[in-house]
């Protein structure tokens, strides 16, 4: 059984879509332990607690330092003593030494096909203003684990969505939720925990063959 430990900010579609995923069977040998905010009116903890998950805050806004807060941010997480680190919709900086201690167990959502539209300035809603801005026909969203740049660590599922004519950032970044996020994340979530995802020279190779017969 995979301990989870899910970060979120802000309304927790992302973290919704993997309790519904545990709850349904189609993320199997995982449980998720707890959910950690930095924003104490995030909508996420109202989910988790409705699916009898433990939630809390943490926020920097109540640490002197962001070495404080780094400080006690990182004892928290060791409290649920987590397998896989899920981010889902997290909008602080992970600490470095928890980077370290949890390499390759660490996965975020980034809502764009990576490199495309990511990095540094690229959260919520500028990725789908910088991506109409741009006029790419075709977005979609990552997930990657976590490494010391911004969204550089290595890809693990992407999928694709189609820009349509009218799309605002708003209409953009809601079809890229329902048809790329909130598919990806619990997949990535179950590959993990069966075992098929491994990081090999930077970049991840996940095992195609389990649940295939031998005639595929
Ligand atoms: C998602 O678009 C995620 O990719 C981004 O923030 C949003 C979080 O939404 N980083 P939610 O809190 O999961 O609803």
């Amino acid at each position: 059984m995979l301990n989870v430990l899910a970060l979120v900010s802000g309304g927790g579609t992302n973290l919704q879509a993997i309790l519904d995923a545990v709850a349904q069977g189609r993320i199997k040998n995982v449980r998720i332990a707890g959910v950690i905010s930095n924003n104490p009116k995030a909508y996420a903890l109202e989910r988790a607690k409705a699916a009898g998950v433990p939630g809390e805050c943490i926020s920097p806004k109540n640490f002197a330092t962001r070495d404080e807060f780094n400080e006690k941010f990182l004892e928290a997480v060791l409290s649920y003593k987590p397998d896989l680190i899920v981010l889902a919709g997290f909008l602080v900086v992970i600490p470095p030494a928890m980077i370290s201690k949890y390499r390759n167990r660490i996965i975020n959502i980034h809502p764009s096909l990576i490199p495309s539209f990511c990095g540094t300035g690229y959260y919520g809603l500028k990725v789908h203003e910088a991506a109409l801005e741009r006029g790419v026909k075709v977005v979609g969203a990552t997930v990657h684990f976590v490494d010391e740049g911004t969204d550089t660590g290595p890809i693990i599922l992407q999928k694709a969505v189609e820009v349509q004519l009218g799309d605002t950032p708003e209409i953009l970044q809601k079809r890229v939720m329902e048809q790329a996020e909130w598919k990806i994340l619990p997949q990535a979530i179950d590959l993990i925990a069966q075992g098929r995802v491994q990081v090999i020279n930077g970049k991840t190779v996940i095992d195609e063959s389990a649940g295939k017969t031998d005639d595929e």
